[in-house]
């Protein structure tokens, strides 16, 4: 099976969040399956340009239109020792030789441009994979491109999109539908959407298979309280779509070798190796250096969607709770500043550090007690992954991945990894939030139980990649 994947974004070359971690690890994993050929395509911004770290040679260069104009593409392939999995970064200085990746009044063209630019690379290189694998709105119009402009040099590929968060679904005016999409008019209906332009829904009609990155958000986009608008278009395109949950790359979130951390641990050292780190993370961030209390850990965007309305509604509850609180993110100024406020006049209980700092991340993930996520709607989520890895255990909201990996803990068996509830509100939570503490304080056994379950969780993406490869294998033969 040959396989292009492409996304906007890939650790380690450059991640913002979730989708690189996937787009990163992902791929790999799918090379390894026996018969997969993978190749991927990511633009070359910047940032991976300047990294003196990767490492690159220059394969050709060629034009690509869009609509009027003719843009230049310049493709590189990362020098690698690894024969499978091919890497290539598409060149162009007006669209990605900026310091920023996401969030400028041209994303559209650059991401439209981007898209179209694959297509025609595969030409170029005379790359004819099976199956190309598109991820969120960045690259939805590629199946679209396919149809309308490249069936003849390329052939029936199929299209897999995913959707990592059906909240970003890439809109524009009506008017770069010809203007800068080059599209023809009969292409209107596929693609306008309440008066725009929409990349996503464009994907949604196009492609051959829609996935997102777990059963249950599959499942919830179909209703208009998580579809962002979409749920008409999801639902009347629900005979394609299917949930393949994330993994995570177990090499890189491993406590047993995170270079973070003070004291590396396994399952069998845990109890000791999470203690030390603790105590440590307590000095650097000036908490009391108290083993008994639960430190209960936020690795987060501060945004609404990652529930931060409930945080901040509980924040002064919580203060007055034998715990000890701790995040790190940045987000909304509203958040930052009235969890601020809350944090200086309790700087005993509350450490609010609002940076990105992955050392210190892996720290939380490490020493936390309890990993706090209570999302509003989660495709997939994979804090709750990595903290269950490190032993940590997670309090989350059961909406989607959340709800498929966090399996509530049960007494009367000793199974489950985690503590779940099941409404978006600050009864609930503070509910969930008291049932783990009381295991946590008064069933010291049950408490090591549940550590172990969340670490012998498998997170590896194996199980998920096999998943995909069939999806692949499936299209091809249809
Ligand atoms: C998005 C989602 C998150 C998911 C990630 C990777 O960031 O919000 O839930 O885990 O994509 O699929």
């Amino acid at each position: 099976m040959k396989i292009v994947f492409t996304a906007s974004e890939a650790a380690p070359f450059l991640k913002t969040g979730g989708l690189g971690d996937v787009a990163g690890a992902l791929p790999e994993v799918l090379s390894k399956i026996k018969g997969n050929e993978v190749c991927v395509f990511l633009p070359y911004y910047k940032k991976i340009k300047q990294n003196p770290e990767i490492e690159t040679e220059f394969v050709k260069s060629f034009a690509v239109n869009l609509s009027w104009r003719a843009q230049h593409v310049g493709v590189f392939k990362l020098k690698s020792r690894k024969k499978k999995l091919k890497v290539y970064f598409i060149d162009n200085e007006y669209y990605f030789g900026r310091d920023s990746i996401y969030g400028d009044g041209d994303d559209g063209e650059r991401f439209a441009y981007f898209s179209k630019a694959i297509l025609e690379s595969l030409v170029e290189l005379n790359i004819r994979p099976d199956v190309i694998h598109l991820n969120d709105w960045q690259t939805a119009l590629v199946p679209i491109f396919l149809n309308t402009f490249y069936l003849e040099a390329l052939g029936n590929i199929k299209t897999v999109f995913t959707i990592h968060n059906i909240e970003y679904q890439g809109k524009a005016d009506p008017y770069f539908l010809c203007d800068t999409l080059g599209l023809p008019e009969e292409r209107t209906d596929t693609m306008i959407f309440d008066g725009c332009v929409n990349f996503m829904k464009g994907a949604i009609l196009t492609c051959d298979a829609l996935t997102t990155v777990s059963k249950t958000y599959a499942n919830e986009i179909r209703y208009p309280y998580f579809a962002h608008g979409l749920s008409q278009v999801i639902e009347e395109h629900a005979f394609k779509l299917s949930g393949i949950v994330n993994g995570i790359n177990t090499e890189v979130y491993d406590p047993n070798s995170d270079k973070a951390l003070c004291a590396n641990y396994s399952l069998q050292t845990a109890q000791k190796g999470k203690a030390e780190n603790k105590r440590a993370l307590q000095r650097r961030l000036g908490l009391p250096e108290r083993e008994d209390v639960a430190v209960i850990g936020m690795v987060t965007r501060l945004v609404s969607h990652k529930g931060l309305d409930l945080i901040c509604a509980v924040a002064e509850e919580l203060m007055h709770w034998d715990i000890q609180l701790v995040i790190v993110g940045t987000g909304d100024a509203v958040y930052e500043n009235r969890l601020r406020a809350v944090a200086q006049r309790n700087p005993d209980k509350f450490s609010l550090n609002l940076c990105f700092d992955s050392a210190l991340a892996s720290q939380i993930y490490a020493s936390s007690d309890i990993y706090l996520m209570p999302s509003k709607s989660e495709p997939c989520g994979l804090s709750q992954l990595i903290a269950m890895r490190y032993g940590t255990i997670p309090v989350v909201n059961a909406t989607g991945g959340l709800k498929d990996t966090v399996i509530p803990y049960d007494e009367t068996t000793g199974e489950g990894v985690g503590f779940t509830f099941q409404s978006f509100n600050c009864d609930d939570m503070l509910d969930a939030l008291r049932r783990a503490l009381s295991v946590y304080g008064g069933d010291k056994e049950g408490w090591q139980k549940i550590v172990k379950n969340a670490m012998l969780r498998s997170s590896s993406w194996d199980e998920s990649a096999k998943e995909y490869t069939k999806l692949y294998n499936d299209l091809v033969i249809k």
